[in-house]
């Protein structure tokens, strides 16, 4: 029988690159994003089911589950991919705009694991991979909030690991590092923080920029993919990380610390402001 994936944010990036893989490989995709006309000529294909998603709405998640198992009987992997940045010193980024990315990359996850896991636990079967980051495993300056939402989104998917278990539920989590996509962490400015906030953005946008060397988003699909079909008990499966997260395990805390600092510039005093 045809097997089902249903992919949050498909109308760029990872999550449209995760979609074609599924595809080239005999899936049935939901594929899914805020403005179906934002989906790509592929989403037309014939094993493609579009659908309307917004992560941040209940009624939107929960109407986009239902579909996808109208249309296709079942469903066998969720991939929870949306997601959205933001950057800067915590002091400068307004709460709402806070709770707005929480929304997105913490709740969004669990509005639609909790969706589809009624229908995984009748079916005796079901994978839910999560797409963290390396930001989930280890705190960056001036990415506060995403770092949080990311560690949130371990912390949620480690614990859900042993829950679902006994269900023949898997839970994993994809962590990369850099990827060449659209993704733009918007970077709040304050003036007390420079000028470390401005190395630490421009190291950043130079490296997501134009002359990019970073790999694609198809890297990741190719691990989502594995993850899916592995039929392992592995949680994490971290993707092009240059090494950081390996590093960061096996070093000791304050020589990891110091190693990162310098990598991005971080001077030690700033001067007044
Ligand atoms: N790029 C990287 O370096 C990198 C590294 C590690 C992890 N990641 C993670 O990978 C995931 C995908 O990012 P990407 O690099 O592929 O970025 P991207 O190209 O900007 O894709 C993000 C996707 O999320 C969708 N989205 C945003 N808000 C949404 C909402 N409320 N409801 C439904 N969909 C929403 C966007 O759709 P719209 O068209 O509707 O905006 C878009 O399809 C994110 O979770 C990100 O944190 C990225």
């Amino acid at each position: 029988m045809m097997k089902t994936v249903l992919i949050t944010g498909t109308s760029s990036g990872i999550g449209e690159a995760a979609a074609q893989y599924f595809l080239k490989r005999g899936w049935r995709v939901c594929a899914t994003a805020r403005r179906l006309e934002s989906l790509g000529a592929w989403s037309r294909m014939a094993d493609v089911i579009p659908l309307s998603l917004d992560v941040t709405s209940s009624d939107s998640v929960r109407a986009a589950v239902m579909e996808s198992v109208r249309i296709a009987g079942r469903l066998d992997v969720l991939v929870n991919n949306a997601g959205i940045g933001l950057a800067g010193p915590l002091e400068a980024i307004p709460i709402d705009e806070i709770e707005r990315h929480f929304q997105t990359n913490v709740f969004g996850s669990i509005r639609m694991i909790q969706e589809v896991l009624p229908i995984f636990r009748k079916q005796k079967q079901g994978v839910v991979v999560n797409v963290s980051s390396v930001s989930g495993r280890f705190g960056v300056p001036f990415l506060s909030p995403y770092c949080a939402g990311k560690f949130a989104l371990e912390g949620l998917s480690e614990s859900l690991y042993y829950e679902l278990l006994p269900f023949n539920i898997r839970v994993k989590l994809i962590e990369p590092g850099g990827i060449k996509t659209s993704f733009t962490q918007k970077f709040a400015q304050h003036d007390a923080y420079q000028p470390n906030l401005g190395s630490v953005e421009t190291r950043m946008k130079q490296a997501s920029g134009p002359e990019s060397a970073l790999p694609g988003p198809e890297s990741v699909a190719e691990v989502i993919f594995k993850a899916s079909i592995d039929g392992s008990k592995r949680l994490r499966y971290p993707v092009k990380t240059q090494g950081a997260s390996i590093l960061q395990r096996l070093l000791p805390e304050q020589q990891w610390r110091a190693i990162l600092g310098k990598s991005l510039g971080i001077a030690k005093r700033v001067s007044d402001a």
